[in-house]
């Protein structure tokens, strides 16, 4: 099936589900997701990885964002697409260190070499492109600068659980709690549609990341990605 990713449709899919949102996640992941962003901040914090100027892009309702932000950072941006997102994360947020802006993975309002980390949690998978975002996360990393990427990958092996679970349970429910038709199909065919774990780290090289350490927080599909910018 071939997947409209433009950033119109992107940004109003989000933007009408963007209030149910944060309660879907927590709910198909039993909360998991959760632990899964926490872990990255303790790995930031156990390899002393410097965190002043964060960018945490494909940022949504935030909450990435806001685990970032006890990093004691000097700046969090919070980037997205979908104002709508943007806006449940406005309410959430009251810490002055957190910039939140509407903004594309291709056109960051950063300099050049101006951040530390770029995190990006189950984003990526929904750009356009990934090889241009690449590029654009290469341009404002400060050299040895780190992307870290939590996502749900396409399966090396085909997992009868897996297809079940989203084929058939996840846009039931989905449709029903989100009111939204399309958002919860999009979700399995967006993964299936997307890179293997291999795949990506391997296009990610080609675009001036080194692979430092990847976790497998569940089933061998979703991983965090930590790079490093050379
Ligand atoms: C599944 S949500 C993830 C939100 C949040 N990071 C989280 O962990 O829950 C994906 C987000 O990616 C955003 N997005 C998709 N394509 C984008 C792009 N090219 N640039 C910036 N944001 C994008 C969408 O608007 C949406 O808010």
């Amino acid at each position: 099936m071939k997947l409209d990713k433009s950033r119109q449709n992107i940004s109003s899919m989000f933007d009408d589900i963007a209030v149910r949102y944060d309660f879907l996640n927590h709910f198909f992941t039993a909360n998991l997701d959760k632990r899964w962003r926490r872990k990255i901040v303790k790995y930031i914090t156990e390899n002393n990885i410097r965190s002043e100027v964060i960018v945490d892009l494909a940022s949504g309702t935030g909450d990435m964002a806001i685990e970032l932000l006890d990093l004691n950072p000097i700046k969090v941006y919070a980037l997205d697409i979908s104002p709508k997102m943007l806006d449940v994360l406005r309410k959430k947020n009251k810490d002055e260190r957190m910039v939140i802006e509407v903004a594309e993975s291709e056109h960051m309002p950063l300099e050049n070499q101006s951040a530390d980390i770029v995190t990006i949690a189950f984003g990526i998978r929904n750009f356009e492109s990934t090889e241009n975002s690449l590029k654009e996360i290469y341009r404002i990393l400060r050299p040895d600068g780190m992307l870290i990427v939590l996502e749900m990958f396409n399966l090396e092996k085909r997992n009868r659980l897996f297809e079940f679970y989203f084929t058939r349970i996840m846009p039931v429910l989905g449709k029903v709690i989100s009111r939204s038709s399309t958002a919860y199909s999009y979700l399995h065919n967006s993964v299936m549609n997307f890179k293997t774990v291999k795949q990506f780290i391997e296009l990610s090289a080609k675009h001036g990341f080194v692979h430092e350490y990847h976790k497998n927080n569940f089933q061998k599909f979703v991983y965090s990605v930590y790079l490093r910018k050379l």
